[in-house]
């Protein structure tokens, strides 16, 4: 596609992904039922576009929390997982909603639903924007699913590459990772500079 220089295009755009967060903003205050105290967990950093806009979708009271966990995926340890920062919040006996960017092989969702759980919440629901449920490796449980996206790897709407691209107001699907990965910086002439379809001035 020549907007996004051959390497990527838009897999989801932003009205479509407004959308269907708002869709899920409604299934999940419908799920917590009126809880009383519920509280809200992103983890850092993909989620943190997806929670803001959750989050304004929700007609209820919620606290919002942040965790940041770091895991490094190699053949000899697959999917060890460290917490970076920890929450501020004392969640048990609370209703608790753990929001994710993308569940890929389920080994980072299934470490933190444990270490969550060992805190004795209330309730623990997961919301994920997007679903890669072909690339499982372990089974994990999902409340709530904005799109399963096969097994593309995206980039935009908090999601990044190597640390870019998490304000690109649309989600993209890299078709061309060999090249981004040669050039991390190809789509920002696209992207940023001059004016193409996916422009964040709309
Ligand atoms: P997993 O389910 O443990 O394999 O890992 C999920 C995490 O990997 C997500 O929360 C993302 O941070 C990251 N991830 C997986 N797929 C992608 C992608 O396509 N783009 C950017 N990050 C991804
Ligand atoms: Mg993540």
């Amino acid at each position: 596609m020549p907007g996004l220089a051959g390497v990527a295009e838009v897999l989801i755009p932003r009205d479509l992904l407004r959308a269907r967060v708002s869709e899920l903003a409604l299934e999940v205050v419908s799920a917590l039922d009126g809880a009383r105290d519920p509280v809200l967990i992103g983890v850092l950093k993909g989620s943190t576009l997806f929670l803001a806009d959750l989050v304004r979708a929700m007609r209820c009271e919620i606290a919002i929390d942040f965790m940041s966990i770091s895991s490094y995926q190699t053949s000899m340890q697959p999917g060890v997982v460290k917490i970076l920062k920890d929450l501020d919040e004392d969640i048990s006996g609370r209703d608790v909603v753990l929001v994710e960017d993308i569940v890929d092989t389920g080994l980072t969702l299934t470490y933190l639903r444990r270490a969550l759980g060992q805190r004795r919440p209330r309730s623990l629901r997961v919301v994920t924007l997007l679903d890669k449920s072909v690339r499982r490796i372990v089974p994990v449980q999902l409340e709530h699913s904005g799109f399963d996206i096969g097994d593309a790897f995206v980039v935009g709407y908090g999601m990044d590459f190597q640390g870019r691209y998490r304000n690109v107001p649309d989600l993209l699907a890299v078709r061309d990772l060999a090249r981004l990965a040669n050039d991390p910086l190809v789509l920002v002439e696209s992207l940023f500079v001059t004016r193409s379809h996916v422009s964040p001035e709309r």
